[in-house]
Parts: C-alpha cells; sequence; structure tokens
C-alpha cells in the first residue's frame, strides 16, 4: 500500500495506461479522480469519474478547485491523457496540428497550472508526465504529437525547478513510454508495429501494467529524492 490516504487525480483515466494507473492506484491505497473527455468502457468503483475536456483553461480552472474542495488536498497529478493524429507533415492539416498541441500540451499545462501551486503550498506534491519516446527520438508521421512530447519534458524540468522554490517539497518527473499495446497503437500497420519492436532490446512492444508500474513508483515516497527526470520506459528502444 504505497500510496495510502493519497489523493490522485489522473488524466486519461477512460482507457489505455491511464486506466492501468488507476487500477494500480487504488490497489495501493489512493483515492483517485479519473478525468477524461468520455466515460470509460467498465467504470471501476473507486474512482471518482469526471467528463472534462483538458484542453478548456476554464474548466481545469473550476474542477479543480472544485476537487480542492471536496479533497482537501491533492498528492499525486498524472497528465496521461493524449492523442494522435499522425500524417507525414506535408498532408498535416493546421487542425491536425493544433487538435494535438492543445490536449496533449496546453491540456498538461492546463491541470498543472493549478495543481502545482496547490501542491506547492501544502508542501508535498508528485506530478508525473506522460511523454513517449517519440518525444526524445521523433518519429515518421508525428511531428505534432512528437513537438508536445518533447514539449512535456521541457515543461517537467522547468517545473521540478518551480515548484520546488520555498520549500516547496513537489516532485516532477515524466515516463516515456516506448510503443505501448492500447487502442493507441491500432491504426499503425502491422509492419511499423514489428519494427518498432525488433528495435527494443526486448524484442516487444510494451503492456500498459509495465508503464503503470514506473508510475506509481514516482507517485510514492520511493522515489522521495527524484525529480526533473525522465524515465524511459521502451525496452531499451534505439530509433
Ligand atoms: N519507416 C519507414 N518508412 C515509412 C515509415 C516509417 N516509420 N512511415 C512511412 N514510411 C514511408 C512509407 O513506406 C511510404 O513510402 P513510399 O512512398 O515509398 O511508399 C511513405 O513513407 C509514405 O507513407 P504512407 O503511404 O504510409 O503515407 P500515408 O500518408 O498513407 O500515411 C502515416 C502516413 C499516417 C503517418 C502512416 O504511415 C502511419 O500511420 N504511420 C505510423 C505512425 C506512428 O508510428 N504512430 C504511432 C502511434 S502510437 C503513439 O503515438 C504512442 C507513442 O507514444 C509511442
Amino acid at each position: 500500500m504505497l500510496l495510502n490516504e493519497k489523493n490522485a487525480i489522473v488524466t486519461g483515466a477512460s482507457g489505455g495506461i491511464g486506466e492501468q494507473i488507476c487500477r494500480l492506484f487504488i490497489k495501493n491505497g489512493a483515492k483517485v479522480i479519473g478525468i477524461d473527455i468520455s466515460e470509460p468502457n467498465e467504470k471501476m468503483d473507486q474512482v471518482e469519474y469526471l467528463e472534462m475536456d483538458i484542453s478548456d483553461y476554464n474548466s481545469c480552472n473550476e474542477n479543480v478547485s472544485n476537487i480542492v474542495k471536496k479533497y482537501d488536498h491533492i498528492d499525486i497529478l498524472v497528465n496521461c491523457a493524449g492523442i494522435t493524429r499522425d500524417s507525414m507533415t506535408k498532408k498535416m492539416s493546421e487542425k491536425q496540428f493544433d487538435d494535438v498541441i492543445s490536449v496533449n500540451l496546453k491540456g498538461v499545462w492546463n491541470l498543472t497550472k493549478f495543481v502545482g501551486p496547490h501542491m506547492q503550498s501544502n508542501k508535498y506534491g508528485s506530478i508525473i508526465n506522460i511523454s513517449s519516446v517519440v518525444g526524445v527520438f521523433g518519429n515518421i508521421g508525428q511531428s505534432n504529437y512528437a513537438a508536445t512530447k518533447a514539449g512535456i519534458i521541457g515543461m517537467t524540468k522547468s517545473w521540478a525547478k518551480e515548484f520546488a522554490l520555498k520549500g516547496g517539497n513537489v516532485r516532477v518527473n515524466a515516463v516515456a513510454p516506448g510503443y505501448t499495446l492500447t487502442n493507441m497503437v491500432k491504426s499503425v500497420p502491422q509492419n511499423l508495429l514489428d519494427k518498432f519492436a525488433s528495435q527494443t532490446m526486448l524484442g516487444r512492444l510494451a503492456e500498459p501494467a509495465e508503464i503503470a508500474n514506473v508510475v506509481l513508483f514516482l507517485a510514492s515516497d520511493m522515489s522521495s529524492y527524484v525529480t526533473g527526470t525522465v524515465i524511459q520506459v521502451d525496452g531499451g528502444m534505439r530509433l
């Protein structure tokens, strides 16, 4: 029970990696507020689900303030929600670029803007941002997504410095997963998935639970001296 008495907000809670994080956090004693734009297929009883668009600044402001009123303290924030709109750059529309920036980059900023200072004044908190190997290595057909996932790394390091000011004691880290078996990879042609698997030392894609385990480590006091880092959970991928 690594997260006893902890309250956690997890975005992207309705599926994929976010869903696994919710499951593991509950198992470890946390109260979880799961944010997503759509309802989950299968609700977990112990999660309070909140339907919300994280790219909407005012909605983030209002909902974070309501959550703080209800739960008193937020100890953990996992920014996991993200979308893809893959296309070669020459064919990519302005909308495909803007949509991905709005959710993956601005959405992470929106929530952290309101949660980070709350944690800092409580002098306790752990923020985990889900980046991607694509933000580290780049990827054909993902210039929009790569920009956001690399941007998340820059924000993570900035926030690790900002929210630690004045004894803030807020740790901020990023996890950069490799290709993980979720709905997001379903649109990727099989020959490319085989190629991505062969580029890893372990010769396979990741299971969502393998990413969630590392997020649990960063969320808990097991990682009390870890901040400003990016942990690549990618089976040793070399693009
Ligand atoms: N490696 C090598 N060549 C590639 C390539 C790759 N990864 N991707 C495309 N190409 C080549 C194609 O073989 C093709 O070559 P020819 O012109 O010689 O035939 C050329 O580039 C154009 O490719 P497409 O015909 O596929 O172009 P398209 O416009 O139909 O589709 C695309 C482009 C939508 C980007 C499609 O290639 C695609 O879906 N690629 C996968 C993108 C991807 O990896 N997404 C990851 C999603 S999972 C995720 O994002 C989670 C995470 O964090 C890891």
